[in-house]
């Protein structure tokens, strides 16, 4: 299978064009810069970019799209012209993509693309699952949007599955990469009060999903991508704390995050209990169904060098 993904480069997106390619499907990566591609991903993943023209002879070749591009919530704070940026990214993109998918003779047979719960806004101890409204909030209707887009492809006759993706736990990048460091030296420490559910996914139990869902037709709608016990921010904390064997004594206030981050703060102090509702519904074997688990392997995969990526037996 020829596999067409956006943002490759990325987290996920790295860990995700590898595994394809160890499952012997050609990937081909979209990237605002392709000539930076074989460096992160190796010779043997394809690299383009460019205009509407380049995007759609891509997408003619494609068996299988991964949509997974999008500007970094957490690089700067969200004054007009970022969150325009935040938008264009995932929504525009996932438009162009579309809209190219509609100008090839052949389309390809699936859109597997990538959506957040930030889609359910801000709801305190709501159990959430696929069926929940979604919220009102600037991620929610980002989330929303970005949705949208890439379901109109299901009118060309594609096979569209959305990803609501929690917080991805991998120390290669993401929310790790910058709380580990933290937690090492003692200083780590509660977000606000702390008692905001956070939902979160390791990285390995993602990419099987996503690599999953090029190819699998029971994966059709959204999807909330998170494992099946989510933790309050108090409970990420205690368990990263011990998972480090450190003290995590310290509380951000959410006035000093807002000062600090302005809007973006929102996204860190937002309440989403999000559990995989259709994903149980499959019996979904996730490799890291708890949060101290995920956290064991995150700290033992440390030691592996960053290009061996290969999955271990399933815990
Ligand atoms: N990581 C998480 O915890 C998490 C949680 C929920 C949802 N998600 C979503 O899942 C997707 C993948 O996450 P990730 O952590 O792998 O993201 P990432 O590491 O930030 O990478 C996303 C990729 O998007 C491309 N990109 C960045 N800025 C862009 C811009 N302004 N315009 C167009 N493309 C841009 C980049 O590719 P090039 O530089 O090659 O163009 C980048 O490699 C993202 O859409 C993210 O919103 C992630």
């Amino acid at each position: 299978m020829h596999v067409f993904l956006t943002g490759g480069t990325g987290f996920v997106g790295r860990a995700l064009a590898q595994r394809l390619r160890r499952d012997g499907h050609s990937v081909a990566v979209w990237s605002r810069s392709p000539s930076s591609v074989a460096g992160v991903l190796g010779p043997e993943i394809e690299a383009t970019g460019g205009g509407d023209d380049a995007l759609r002879a891509a997408v003619a070749r494609a068996d299988a799209v991964v949509n997974l591009a999008g500007a970094n919530l957490f690089e700067g704070r969200w004054t007009v012209q970022r969150k325009r940026d935040l938008v264009e990214s995932r929504v525009g993109l996932t438009r162009r993509l579309v809209h190219a998918m509609a100008a090839v003779e052949r389309q390809p047979a699936a859109l597997v693309s990538a959506s957040a719960v930030g889609y359910y806004g801000d709801r305190g101890a709501e159990v959430l699952d696929e069926e929940s409204p979604p919220g009102g909030d600037f991620l929610a209707g980002l989330c929303r949007d970005w949705e949208d887009a890439a379901l109109r492809a299901g009118d060309l006759g594609v096979r569209v599955a959305t990803f609501r993706i929690g917080i991805v736990l991998d120390p290669e990048g993401g929310a790790l990469a910058k709380m580990l460091p933290i937690f090492r030296a003692g200083l780590g420490g509660r977000l606000g009060g702390g008692r905001q559910w956070m939902s979160w996914i390791h990285r390995r139990d993602l990419v099987e999903l996503l690599a999953t869902a090029v190819a699998d037709d029971r994966f059709r709608g959204p999807f909330n991508a998170v494992a099946p016990a989510p933790v309050t921010n108090r409970e990420l904390t205690a368990a990263l704390a011990r998972a480090v064997g450190r003290a995590a004594p310290f509380a951000v206030p959410a006035g000093a995050l807002r000062l600090g981050l302005g809007e973006a703060a929102g996204a860190l102090l937002a309440s989403q209990r999000v559990v995989p509702g259709r994903l149980c519904g499959l019996e979904w074997p996730f490799a890291f169904p708890r949060l101290d688990g995920a956290l064991a392997a995150v700290l033992s995969g440390e030691r592996r060098p960053a290009t061996d990526l290969r999955f271990g037996r399933r815990r």
